[in-house]
């Protein structure tokens, strides 16, 4: 069977896209430095699947590092999931963002061309449809204008795919852009682990939901929506990593450059978030509405056709399993994997 190697395969989507790729018969390969996640991670995919994964500590823009493990393991097709995530933190330190997210992309597509790999899928994310494009968004609108560094390096790391494609008739690239990942594997024993304070609406709401945090904010009640607050189109991270094993399954048959959506094309609001999380766990979730956050758009959602069309892809979870199984990790895992290290 093929082998896949995942670059920053320890973080959130990274670990569940391995449980998938592993139940689907693909064996798995993840190099990742942990600045941002636990080998604790690959510990439990192994637990939960029983099957090994080959992990490797490096830096992705170590190019020695990453050729050892080409040289290592006979590798099919890449996935790019390393990179830093946090835009607010993008704004303080856009140099940070560059040099990590773009040096991770240039040196996985030297090493791969070295090792003659062919078969690259990428983590971007819908803020590249930028602020001017009408929702939803479909792939066939060209990128907009982003709002903040991280988003750009997404942006200009799609670009650096496709002109690499465009030179490289044999590469083939799929470009899945994320809408809005939440919830956590069933068992609970893998899930969202940030650093500090979550900038991100779920695990906000799970660790005030667990008595971490006091008191949840909901940035603003003023938008043009239904109830005043803003809409997503959440997705179940397990929903999510079974769209990587349907982009391995379509890029390991032909070549390709792709962009797909992977969303439910569904939009919920911050409160309705927060309702469902408190009616589906019975725990209380204290709120107050605030500012707005800058940079915040009131409403985007995905028009995931294309996804359905090609890979033969769609979601199976509702907004309810999404929030029992985010509650489900937090609550087994009150410190995240810290407590297993
Ligand atoms: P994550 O932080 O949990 O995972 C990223 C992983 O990459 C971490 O394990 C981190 O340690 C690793 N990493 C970062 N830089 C590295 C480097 N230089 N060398 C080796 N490893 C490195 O984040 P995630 O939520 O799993 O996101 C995965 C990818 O999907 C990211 O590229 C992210 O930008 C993208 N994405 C995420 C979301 C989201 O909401 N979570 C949405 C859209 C796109
Ligand atoms: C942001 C980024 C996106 C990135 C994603 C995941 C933009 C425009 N969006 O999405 O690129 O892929 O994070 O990293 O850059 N909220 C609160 N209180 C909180 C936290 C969030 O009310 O404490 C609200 C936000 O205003 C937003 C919603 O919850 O309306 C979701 O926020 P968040 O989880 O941060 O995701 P996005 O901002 O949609």
């Amino acid at each position: 069977m093929a082998k896949i190697l995942l670059a920053g395969g320890a973080g959130y989507i990274g670990s569940h896209t391995a449980v998938e790729l592993l139940h689907a018969g693909y064996e798995v390969a993840v190099i990742d430095n942990f600045m941002n996640s636990s080998p604790e991670a690959i510990r439990r995919v192994e637990q939960i699947t029983g099957k090994h994964v080959a992990l490797y500590e490096a830096d992705v823009r170590d190019r020695e590092a990453v050729a050892a493990v080409f040289r290592a393991e006979k590798i099919d097709a890449v996935i790019h999931f390393a990179g830093l995530k946090a835009v607010g933190e993008s704004v303080k330190k856009p140099l940070m963002y560059y040099r990590n997210n773009i040096d991770t992309t240039l040196t996985l597509l030297e090493v791969m061309e070295e090792f003659g790999v062919k078969n690259v899928i990428f983590s971007s994310s819908a803020t590249v449809y930028g602020e001017e494009n009408a929702v939803p968004y479909i792939e066939t609108m060209k990128r907009g204008v982003c709002s903040n560094p991280y988003g750009w390096t997404k942006a200009m790391m799609e670009q650096i795919f496709e002109d690499a494609a465009k030179a490289d008739p044999a590469l083939s690239v799929i470009l899945l852009r994320y809408f809005n990942p939440i919830g956590a594997h069933e068992s609970g024993m893998i899930g969202e682990d940030p650093l500090g304070i979550p900038n991100n609406l779920m695990p906000y709401v799970t660790q005030v939901a667990v008595g971490k945090r006091e008191c949840l904010t909901i940035f603003g009640n003023d938008y043009p929506t239904k109830d005043g607050t803003c809409m997503r189109d959440y997705i179940h991270v397990v929903d999510l990593a079974k769209g990587h094993v349907k982009a391995v399954d379509y890029i390991m048959h032909q070549h390709c450059v792709e962009v797909f959506n992977l969303g439910t094309g569904t939009p919920y609001s911050v409160t309705e978030i927060v309702e469902t999380f408190e009616r589906v766990n019975q725990v209380k979730v204290n709120h107050v509405y605030g500012a707005r956050r800058d940079g915040d758009l009131a409403e985007f959602y995905a028009n995931a056709d294309k996804a359905e069309r090609l890979l033969g892809w769609h979601t199976e979870k509702t907004l309810d399993d999404m929030c029992r199984d985010s509650w489900n990790w937090q609550r087994q895992n009150p410190n995240g994997f810290q407590a297993a290290e």
